[in-house]
């Protein structure tokens, strides 16, 4: 087995959620949070991943389906994160070296924090290293204890505290390096006396130092990082700090958003220089957009969507699975799905590719310079030549092509300029 290896505790139902949706299925910017931890804990190095599921785990799994270094443990019963842990034990019999286990709910991780944790492990050869933050409202957070010296002494969930411990700003969001396979031998010690009756893997750090391992907490992460998707609210939080990263990230990176408030952009999209983005767009899944683009306002661009450089897209248009080539103008109210579409092509307002016929998705493509009128339907599948001519309000129906230079008009779509110029 490859080292550094990682688990992520992702079986439970989070109740607070109040869903049938496993937590960690929730979507963060259109991915599901548990994405976002494998991309993290490989990110910060983990050759082998381990997921933790229990709680409607076959989407889990399928979730993660795509992700050739991820295995899955079940936890048929979920007993606690303690618990959790200790049923990767089998698949990882045997792996002699540091885990890093983090939690499913946490999107907002990122790898430099857990590769520096991870670093660290390695360098002072602990037994186990938590990273730790502090957050002006620790509320629903274990807190950690440290003795005068400020020495880590152990880690004591909310609902165990003290009135003076629940004051500790302190916090553990659940990142830990553990060197294997000395965690085992802790895990068994686990006892569910504890508020909640269940084995919490918050005690492990406490076990092993009573055995005399080294052990230590060190304050590596912000509250960013930290913040854990138990509820709605949270989900919501998450979502916007999402946001304001993937915006200032693509801003660095010399591209204009008006109103990075209004601005929503996937983690999976890339965006040119100097492409202009207005309010109310929605930018989802994995988008290519090039330079020198003009987006928006209320422009909807989908998964699948290719934008080369000098595109406009304007206001009320949805572009979905297709690809606009360099200069082409889709300025207002326009649909283009499952369409290729050449160079400086104009669509008209309201122009649609009619891709669907109720079973079957199809596809239209457009050659460079042809120009669709205002409220043209092209029905899919359809080609409509280069620098050919689409009347307003035309419907070229389905297989019917238009040739290249050729002008059609009228519902169903006739010729009117029989034999087109040819070509300059
Ligand atoms: C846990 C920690 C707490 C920490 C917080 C950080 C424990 C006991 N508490 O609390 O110290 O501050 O995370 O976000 O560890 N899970 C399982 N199996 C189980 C129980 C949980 O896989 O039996 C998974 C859940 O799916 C979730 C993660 O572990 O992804 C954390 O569980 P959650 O219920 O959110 O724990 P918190 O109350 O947030
Ligand atoms: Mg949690």
């Amino acid at each position: 087995m490859n080292g550094p290896v990682a688990i992520i505790l992702a079986a439970g139902q989070g109740k607070r959620m109040r869903s049938e949706r496993a937590k960690v299925l929730h979507e963060v910017r259109g991915r599901p949070m548990i994405r976002y931890v494998v991309d993290a804990a490989r990110g910060a190095g983990a050759r082998t991943i381990v997921v933790v599921v229990g709680y409607d785990a076959d989407s889990v799994r399928a979730a993660l389906g795509d992700e050739p270094d991820v295995l899955f443990a079940t936890q048929a019963e979920q007993l606690g994160t303690g618990h959790a842990v200790k049923v990767c034990r089998p698949l990882l019999e045997g792996y002699r070296g540091p885990a890093l286990v983090l939690v499913g709910d946490e999107p907002l991780l990122r790898p430099g924090p857990l590769a520096d944790l991870l670093e660290r492990q390695r360098s002072e050869q602990a037994a186990c290293l938590l990273g730790t933050t502090v957050l002006p409202d620790p509320t629903g957070f274990g807190r950690i204890l440290r003795d005068a010296a400020g020495r880590f002494l152990r880690i004591v969930e909310e609902r165990d505290c003290t009135p003076e411990e629940r004051a500790l700003a302190e916090v553990s969001p659940s990142c830990y390096v553990f060197e294997l396979p000395g965690l085992w031998n802790a895990l068994d010690r686990l006892d569910p006396g504890n508020a909640q009756g269940e084995y919490y893997l918050t005690d492990a750090p406490a076990l092993l130092m009573a055995q005399g391992e080294k052990v230590a907490a060190l304050h590596l992460l912000t509250a960013d990082d930290a913040l854990g998707v138990n509820t709605r609210q949270h989900l919501a939080q998450a979502e916007a700090i999402m946001q304001r990263r993937i915006n200032d990230h693509w801003m660095t990176e010399g591209v204009t958003l008006l109103d990075p408030g209004s601005t929503y952009i996937d983690g999976r999209a890339t965006i040119g220089p100097d492409t202009v983005i207005h309010p109310y767009t929605v930018i989802s899944g994995t988008v290519r957009i090039g330079s020198r683009c003009r987006i928006g306002p209320f422009a909807h661009l989908r998964d699948g969507t290719v934008l080369e450089d000098g595109v406009e897209v304007g206001a009320f248009v949805e572009v979905n699975r297709s690809t606009l080539g360099e200069g082409t103008l889709a300025r207002h109210l326009a649909y283009l799905g499952d369409a290729v579409l050449g160079k400086h092509v104009n669509i008209g307002a309201t122009a649609v590719t009619a891709n669907f016929d109720g079973e079957r998705k199809s596809r239209t493509t457009i050659g460079d310079g042809a120009r669709i009128g205002a409220g043209a339907v092209l029905v899919a599948p359809v080609t409509v030549g280069e620098r050919a001519v689409v009347g307003a309000s035309a419907v070229v129906l389905g297989n019917h092509d238009v040739a290249p230079g050729q002008t059609v008009v009228g519902v169903p779509a006739r010729v009117v300029n029989p034999r087109p110029e040819p070509s300059p």
